[in-house]
Parts: structure tokens; C-alpha cells; sequence
């Protein structure tokens, strides 16, 4: 292990000697100045653990040297030295970001705990920035792949709302990202560091869910042996995610919206209520609002959980993504199974931009991790997708023209029309067709090739 190194700052001979005397014992490396302005010097060319630093000295103060360190944006931890009659300034000094002082005269005893006091708190001040790198990996928005608008749109409100206890609701099909988005927002808050929850209302029998989100006493009913934390306590000042929210039963309902207007839940089977503190994340496929006109969802609770709403749009109309999202899924299942399907040929790869993806994201993950590990080769070809997606038909024309705005795209529907028209007026012969569509017999050739066309 290397020693960690100090700067002892003091314009006492004496005082800087001692030091020295007793820390190097310690197996720190110390390096000394007589006051602030060589201190300075000092750190231009050194990096240090500590600055033990004295309050008053000619030349440059302590309190100076201390804010124009901070102003460098140095790192080391720094801990103050006051004779006495300077405690004010020692004050003053850890309001501008000293770490610690220590009074003169000290024992050496003393000066070695507040060194590894410091020592100790730096370590896990560094431990918890990895701990947050790491989690910021895993479900940060930089783990959301788009380079689509409407999505980046969503980022801007995940940063601007994250940090506000206002409850979010997700909306969006199956597969398009709801449960990543609302791990995005968790950890991007401050509550990053309690629990996120999450429970699928629809996967939950009616008669258990209650006692799944709310808990239960010993004795509420015949199986309840012992005392149960509900979802809510476990998420208590952390983030709960209802997801499909729209199959909550309407009894429950109730009972959420009276959680959420208090602030309070009640186990099944016990009299009084918990005064909690969890942020309320709520998703659905389901079009929330129209189930409110239909009568089966409250409009309370809707109203309650719709503060801000997220739009998850569909896969198929942020075509753009599906290449970038192919690579990452590439990369993560070659990495997952070891093994080397590093790319896809263009013909794979324009019939999943082409698909219409009703499971979306997910979807486009499994065919990718199946590709993958059903690739001989480095690169994934056609016959390597699943079969629902390879033997595709294409859309009906018409519904593609209709939400497409891609002049480009369009452009191409249309002339893959065209030369279809043309070959089956020609009855299949090339050479009228490509006079008919006024092009080159090359092209038509090359162009057939393109669109697949026999
Ligand atoms: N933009 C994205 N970038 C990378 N991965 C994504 C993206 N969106 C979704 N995924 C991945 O797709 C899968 C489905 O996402 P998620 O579970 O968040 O969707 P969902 O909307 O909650 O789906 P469901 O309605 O089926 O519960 C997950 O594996 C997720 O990591
Ligand atoms: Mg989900």
C-alpha cells in the first residue's frame, strides 16, 4: 500500500518539525511549508491526502490559502490548526470547506485520530461515488438508447422532475421502456440511495394484492402467523412503481387513493395507520384516461396519479432507434454467452428496421439475443431471425405512407410500388417494365435486388 501523503502548512519551525517527527513515525509521507503562498507552491506539483494547515501566519492566513485551494477545486482533505483566540476563524474556515481542526497544543494522540477520522470518511465519500458510477451504469438514462426527439424530450423531463416528489405516470405499449424510465427517475433523485419497488398490479391476485402493497398483522386472517411489511413500507422514503396500474381492482383503488392523499397506509387486519414517505411512479399499456370514461378506473385517483405524465412513444415511430438499439443489444448478449456475432448483414438489418414491432423494445431484444446465439458466424444473417419476423409481409402500403414523414422513405414505398405495378402488368417481363417506369434495365435489376423482388 502506498503512504498517503501530507502538507503540513505552519509558520512554527517547531510546530512543523514535531509533526513531521510524530506522523512520519505513522508511515506518512510529509512534505512542510512556512505558509500559505509556499503551500500553494507546494500543491502545484504534489497531490496530497491531507493539508494540515495553521489559522494564523504571516504572509499568506489560513483562511486565504483554505479558499484559494477550494477555488482550484483541489481534493484533499484539509484540516485547520488553531492556536488559541483563533476558534472563530477555525469556524469560519469549515464553513468554507475545511474538513476538521484541531486546537494547539495537541497530543500526538490526537492529531493522528483526526487524521484517520478524515481518512475514513474520504474512503467512503470515494466508495459511495463508484457505488453511484456503477448504478448510473446500470440504470442511469445513459442505459436508455435514442437518439429519437420525442425521447429526448422525455430525458429533459426526467432531469427536471426527478427531484421533485410529485407522483409520474407512465404510458406507453408493452416492451417501450416504462420500468427503465422509472428506474431512470429513481436513481436520478434524491432518493437514489433508499429502495425502488416495483409490483405488477395485474400479476397479483386480487385477494393477495392488498396485503402485498399494504401489509398485514399477525392474525388478520388464518395464514398471517406473524407481522407483514406491505410494498410501501419496504419502498419508505425511496419509489414505488405500480406498474399496470389499470388492472387495480376498484376496492384497492380507493384504498390508494386514500394512501396517497394522506400519506399514510393501513395493514390489513391492524387499526392504526404508518405515516410513510414513498414517491409514486405508476405505468400502464392501457389507455388510462379512456378507462376513466368507461367508468373502470377512478378519476380521483387518475387526476391523483397523473401530475406529470410520460409518453412512451412506440418503436415503430422511432424507426431511427432500431439500429443503435440492435448494437447495444449486440454487445450485451455477445458478452452475456461469449460469443462473436459482431454485426448484421444490411438485409437482416432492413427487415427489422421494417417490422412493425408490436412488442417493441423488448421484442427487439429477443430477437437479437436469439440471432445471437443462433449465429455460426461473426455476422448475423437473415436466417438467423425469427421466423414471424423474417417471413414479414409487408404492411399494407397505405398505413405506411400514412405515418410516414420520411420524404426519403416514402420516396422508396413508392418506387417499390411502382416497379411492382409494372412487372405485373408486363407479366413479369424486365425489359418493358423498366421502359414503362422510365428507367435503365441496370437499375430496374439493382433496384428489384433491393426491394427483394422476383
Ligand atoms: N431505450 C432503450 N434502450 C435500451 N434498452 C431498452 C430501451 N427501452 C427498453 N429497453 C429494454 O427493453 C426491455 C423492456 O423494457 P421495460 O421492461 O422497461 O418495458 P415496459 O414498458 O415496462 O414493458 P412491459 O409493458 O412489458 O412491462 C428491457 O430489457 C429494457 O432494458
Ligand atoms: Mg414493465
Amino acid at each position: 500500500m502506498s503512504s498517503k501523503r501530507i502538507l503540513i502548512i505552519d509558520d512554527e519551525e517547531n510546530m512543523l518539525h514535531m509533526l513531521k517527527t510524530i506522523l512520519s513515525k505513522e508511515g506518512y509521507e510529509i512534505i512542510t511549508a512556512g505558509n500559505g503562498i509556499e503551500g500553494l507552491e507546494k500543491i502545484e506539483t504534489n497531490l496530497f491526502d491531507t493539508i494540515l494547515c495553521d489559522l494564523r501566519m504571516p504572509e499568506m492566513d489560513g483562511l486565504s490559502f483554505l479558499k484559494t485551494v477550494k477555488v482550484k477545486n483541489i481534493d484533499s482533505t484539509i484540516i485547520m490548526m488553531s492556536a488559541y483566540g483563533t476558534i472563530d476563524l477555525a469556524v469560519e474556515a469549515m464553513k468554507h470547506g475545511a474538513y476538521d481542526y484541531i486546537s494547539k497544543p495537541f497530543k500526538p494522540d490526537e492529531i493522528i485520530l483526526t487524521l484517520k477520522k478524515s481518512e475514513e470518511r474520504e474512503r467512503l465519500r470515494k466508495e459511495n461515488i463508484l457505488l453511484k458510477k456503477e448504478i448510473n451504469k446500470e440504470f442511469g438514462l445513459e442505459n436508455i438508447i435514442t437518439k429519437n426527439d420525442k425521447m429526448l424530450q422525455i430525458f429533459e423531463t426526467i432531469h427536471k422532475i426527478s427531484d421533485y416528489d410529485t407522483s409520474v405516470l407512465i404510458l406507453g405499449e408493452s416492451g417501450t421502456g416504462k420500468e427503465l424510465v422509472a428506474k431512470a427517475i429513481h436513481y436520478n433523485s434524491k432518493r437514489s440511495g433508499k429502495p425502488f419497488v416495483a409490483i405488477n398490479c395485474g400479476a397479483i391476485p386480487e385477494n393477495l394484492l392488498e396485503s402485498e402493497l399494504f401489509g398485514y398483522v399477525k392474525g388478520a386472517f388464518t395464514d398471517a402467523n406473524q407481522n407483514k411489511k406491505g410494498l410501501f413500507e419496504e419502498a419508505n422514503g425511496g419509489t414505488l412503481l405500480l406498474d399496470e396500474i389499470g388492472e387495480l381492482p376498484s376496492n384497492l383503488q380507493v384504498k390508494l387513493l386514500r394512501a396517497l392523499q394522506e400519506g399514510e397506509v393501513r395493514k390489513v387486519g391492524d387499526t392504526k395507520q404508518i405515516k410513510l414517505d414513498v414517491r409514486i411512479i405508476a405505468a400502464t399499456s392501457k389507455n388510462l384516461g379512456q378507462e376513466v370514461r368507461n367508468d373502470s378506473f377512478r378519476e380521483d385517483l387518475f387526476y391523483r396519479l397523473n401530475v406529470i405524465q410520460i409518453d412512451l412513444p412506440p418503436l415503430r415511430e422511432r424507426r431511427e432507434d432500431i439500429p443503435l438499439l440492435i448494437n447495444h443489444f449486440l454487445n450485451r448478449y455477445n458478452e452475456k454467452h461469449h460469443l462473436k456475432a459482431k454485426n448484421i448483414s444490411s438485409a437482416a438489418l432492413n427487415i427489422l428496421v421494417e417490422y412493425d414491432w408490436q412488442g417493441n423494445i423488448r421484442e427487439l431484444e429477443n430477437a437479437i439475443e436469439r440471432a445471437v446465439i443462433l449465429s455460426e458466424g461473426s455476422r448475423i444473417e437473415v436466417s438467423a431471425l425469427p421466423p414471424d419476423i423474417r417471413k414479414l409481409k409487408a404492411p399494407r402500403e397505405q398505413e405506411v405512407v400514412n405515418d410516414e414523414y420520411s420524404i426519403k422513405r416514402i420516396h422508396l414505398i413508392m418506387e417499390e410500388q411502382l416497379i411492382k405495378k409494372a412487372l405485373d402488368k408486363t407479366k413479369g417481363n424486365r425489359t418493358q417494365a423498366a421502359r414503362l417506369l422510365e428507367i435503365s434495365h441496370p437499375s430496374l435489376l439493382s433496384k428489384m435486388k433491393e426491394f427483394r423482388l422476383r
